[in-house]
């Protein structure tokens, strides 16, 4: 299969990257770093194509003629504070690059499935779209649209035998993910992580691998992926007077 990834240079998008590669797959993965994706070329050898790219100013002629598969992968989380803290251009950068980016790309692409008769597009959404937590305000919020247009996308794509599924992870450590929330303070990062069994990036290549390698009539519309150490804790309650 041809396979476009976005997010390759990190996390998820390199496991899945180096996964589908070592199945015999062709990848073509899309990322702004390009010391990174070189290392990754390396690594795969021919069948690991790099696009350097920034997604939110993205050249769609720059794409390849055939994509079986398309991985929209690429996003991100900045900061942590609640809404009435919020830098508003973190929430402009989430809103471009989980949202704006998707859709152009996954409108770039739609012509040449509809073409080939065949596809598979997978969307990483979160838990984050489903559960709110304090501080993921227009995250959680980008990652529902994720969802909602996923459903959109099946709806409308009905009998062009093209599959359309949300992968909505939960924690998950060994990518840059906190690292890029929390803009470089890799001590505040590390913590997120520390003392739990949290998915890898490996689990989720190896779901996506599961996905793609179902048969072509069968679709997962939503795949919700949590460590066992995670649950969704319920709903809370503010007291009027604290202490
Ligand atoms: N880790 C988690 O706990 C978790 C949980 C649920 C969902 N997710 C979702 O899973 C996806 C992957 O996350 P991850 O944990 O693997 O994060 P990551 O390690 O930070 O990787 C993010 C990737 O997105 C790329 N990217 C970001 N902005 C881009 C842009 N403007 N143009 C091109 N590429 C861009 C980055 O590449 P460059 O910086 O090189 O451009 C990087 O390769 C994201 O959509 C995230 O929201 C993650």
């Amino acid at each position: 299969m041809q396979i476009l990834v976005t997010g390759a240079s990190s996390g998820f998008g390199t496991a899945i990257s180096q996964t589908l590669v070592q199945q015999g797959h062709t990848v073509y993965g899309i990322a702004r770093r390009k010391e990174k994706l070189q290392q990754l070329k390396q690594q795969l050898g021919e069948n690991f194509h790099p696009i350097y790219a920034d997604l939110t100013q993205f050249d769609a002629s720059t794409l390849p003629k055939q994509i079986d598969v398309l991985i929209n992968n690429a996003g991100l989380a900045l900061g942590l504070e609640p809404a009435d803290q919020a830098n508003l251009a973190d929430w402009h950068t989430m809103i471009n690059t989980n949202i704006t980016a998707v859709v152009a790309l996954t409108h770039a692409v739609l012509p040449l499935m509809v073409k080939q008769g065949i596809g598979t597009i997978i969307n990483l959404g979160s838990t984050a779209g489903r559960y709110a937590y304090t501080g993921a305000n227009v995250y959680g919020a980008s990652k529902a649209f994720i969802s909602q247009f996923s459903d959109n996308l099946r709806t409308d794509l009905a009998g062009k035998n093209i599959r359309v599924t949300t992968l909505a992870p939960g924690l998950c450590s060994g990518t840059e993910f906190s690292n890029v929330r929390f803009k470089g303070d890799n001590e505040r990062a590390k913590a997120v992580y520390d003392d739990v069994d949290a998915i890898t990036p490996q689990d989720i290549a190896d779901t996506i691998s599961w996905l793609i390698h179902l048969p072509q009539h069968v679709n997962v519309n939503y795949l919700e992926v949590m460590p066992t150490c995670q649950n969704s804790a319920g709903l809370s309650v503010t007291k009027k007077h604290i202490g």
